[in-house]
């Protein structure tokens, strides 16, 4: 913040406006005609270079306050192009400055860069010449005042809350991430494939899946028509079928009688109409209303697509048809699951990143994930620095370290078998998990937490799961009681990543199917996979929300997604 007691004018004589250079082109924005922010405050010199500089900026107040017996206002002005705001001084003869003052404000101004008085924080500010565009805010009204706001109050806020530091942290290191994953996986050659939203088949068969249907739609569509139109009675119908007969009859009169070519025609178009009249009233007596059934259960194939749909769970299995040919592929998109997890790491809209690589075997699956994370690690490191550091001061001190950490150490490896031996261990020696711990369990957050964060302080990855707690695609191991799956559990978040060795073999994965009560035919193109030219493969899915708390330490996934949907919450 500049000194208050510092009149502008003393600045203002050191560059008059007149002599004010006017911006070089390579700050302005390529599509808009401002310059973003990022580009004067994120020089090494933090802009103090571009003094003298005459430029246009846009932004949102974060803070206004008026100084100097009201001669002039200082603004924060944040554009979102990156955490910093612009200090922008405004004198009193060049606005309304009561208007501009209030948080939230959307300011756009022409002004000169100028180097601000000794001792202040900023190493460059702006000098107003022209307000050339105010949108104004009722700070009465306005729902996200200057006060520091949790972040649970502002989930109520979700249209607005992007004008909060922290949203829009986030949201750039999302975009970061989003960003370093395709670098990521084009760099090493995998191709990006788009997996359906909409599917039928059922990929972690686990029933979690949220149904895609018109059925409901149409059928109150209906009941409000038949309403509106009520379906013809028994009567109308007898009454239609009277003039069919009568046309009909009076067609045959004609025809005895050798009428006109002409009268007959006539009489035949009749006969048709009142033919067709009949057949529509016939239809609309046969229309019921509510959902259409057939032998006492719901008729999907009335339904939009003629059968059963879901929003998909995973891309995996449609992702697997391209890598039996494209042999390294990657999908990114969301998946929906419709459990109701009320946790602070389950959303029920959330976002996969999947690759799946053709002639892999979970060892080199495991190798891509450990390389992919630490990947993502080095590039918030290198690309999000400030981001990182508003992270680290305002939610997780640990975050910038941790990324440092796990860009620049191997991961621990170790078996299913060994992590409960593990667990085992630490209960005998007096450590309380609510989960009971034994051999067979599908480990608990609390046990995956406790073996990242507390004994090995560092990502695990644990592999070989017992085949009962996994899903039916996984390739079954040589014991027989295990399977070629994976999990990376991370500090902060526990399990970060799923994924396996796919099974390759028809007959394996066919049993496998059925030993797990799954419908065969909703598989059998997947099948086809295994029928025709089956390769041994490998993949797996990142939830791309949780390595964002992993990254930020932010505590609660809804926070970290634009628009979180939950149980009870689908807001916009
Ligand atoms: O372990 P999951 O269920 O694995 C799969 O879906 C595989 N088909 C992926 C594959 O092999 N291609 O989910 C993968 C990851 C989890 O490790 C977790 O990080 C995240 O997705 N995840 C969720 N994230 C937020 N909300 C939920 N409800 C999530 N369920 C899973
Ligand atoms: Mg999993």
């Amino acid at each position: 913040m500049a000194d208050d007691s510092t009149p502008p004018t003393a600045q203002l004589s050191q560059t008059t406006l007149n002599d004010a250079v006017s911006s070089s082109d390579s700050l302005r924005a390529e599509f808009s005609d401002r310059v973003p922010i990022r580009s004067i405050l994120s020089r090494p010199d933090g802009g103090a270079g571009l003094a003298g500089n005459r430029v246009r900026v846009g932004g949102w107040v974060k803070t206004g306050r008026k100084a100097d017996k009201d001669a002039f206002a200082f603004l924060e002005l944040n554009d979102g192009s990156c955490p910093g705001n612009l200090q922008v001084i405004v004198e009193a003869d060049k606005a309304d400055l009561g208007q501009l003052v209030p948080t939230g404000t959307c300011v756009a101004v022409d002004g000169v860069l100028k180097l601000p008085p000794a001792g202040t924080k900023q190493k460059v500010e702006l000098r107003v010449e022209k307000v050339v565009h105010v949108g104004p805010v009722d700070p009465a009204k306005y729902p996200l005042p200057k006060t520091r706001l949790t972040l649970e109050f502002l989930r109520d806020f979700v249209h607005l809350r992007p004008r909060t530091n922290t949203i829009s942290a986030v949201a750039r290191i999302r975009n970061a991430l989003a960003y370093a994953t395709h670098t990521f996986f084009q760099k090493h050659g995998f191709l990006y494939v788009h997996t359906p939203i909409i599917t039928t088949s059922d990929c972690e068969g686990a029933g979690e899946m949220f149904q895609v249907t018109t059925l409901i739609s149409e059928a109150e569509r209906l009941e409000k028509d038949l309403i509106k139109n009520p379906p013809p009675t028994e009567s109308d119908l007898e009454a239609a079928r009277l003039v069919v007969k009568e046309k009909g009859d009076f067609v045959s009169q004609l025809k005895s009688a050798k009428a006109s070519k002409q009268e007959i025609g006539a009489s035949v178009a009749e006969l048709k109409k009142a033919k067709e009249n009949l057949a529509k009233l016939e239809e609309r007596s046969k229309l019921k209303p509510g959902i259409p059934q057939k032998d006492g259960k719901i008729d999907y194939t009335q339904d939009f697509f003629a059968r059963q749909a879901f929003l998909t769970v995973s891309g995996q299995l449609q992702v697997e048809s391209f890598v039996c040919s494209l042999s390294s592929v990657y999908t990114f998109g969301p998946t929906f699951r419709a459990e109701n997890s009320h946790t602070s790491r389950h959303l029920a809209e959330f976002w996969m990143v999947e690759p799946e690589i053709a002639f892999a075997e979970l060892e080199d699956d495991m190798k891509c994930a450990e390389a992919y994370v630490r990947f993502l690690c080095q590039w918030l490191l290198d690309n999000c620095y400030d981001d990182m550091e508003f992270m680290a001061d305002k939610f997780d001190k640990g975050c910038i370290n941790r990324l440092k950490l796990v860009s620049s150490t191997p991961f621990e490896r170790i078996t299913y078998t060994k992590a409960v031996e593990l667990l085992e261990e630490a209960v005998k020696n007096g450590k309380v998990f609510e989960n009971k711990v034994e051999w067979g369990i599908d480990l608990a957050s609390e046990h995956e937490r406790y073996l990242t964060e507390v004994m090995f302080q560092k990502p695990v990855i644990v592999y070989n799961y017992p085949k009962g707690i996994k899903a039916f695609y996984m390739r079954l191991n040589d014991d027989g009681k295990t399977v070629a799956a994976m999990d990376v559990l991370v500090p902060k978040v526990g399990e970060l990543i799923g994924g396996s060795q796919r099974e390759e073999r028809y007959d394996v994965i066919q049993s496998r199917i059925q030993e797990m009560g799954l419908p065969t035919e909703p598989y059998e193109w997947y099948l086809d996979l295994r029928r025709y030219g089956t390769v041994k493969h490998s993949g797996f899915g990142l939830g791309f929300e949780r390595m964002i708390l992993f990254a930020t330490g932010i505590d609660n996934i809804r926070d970290v997604i634009p628009f979180p949907r939950y149980p009870g919450r689908a807001d916009l």
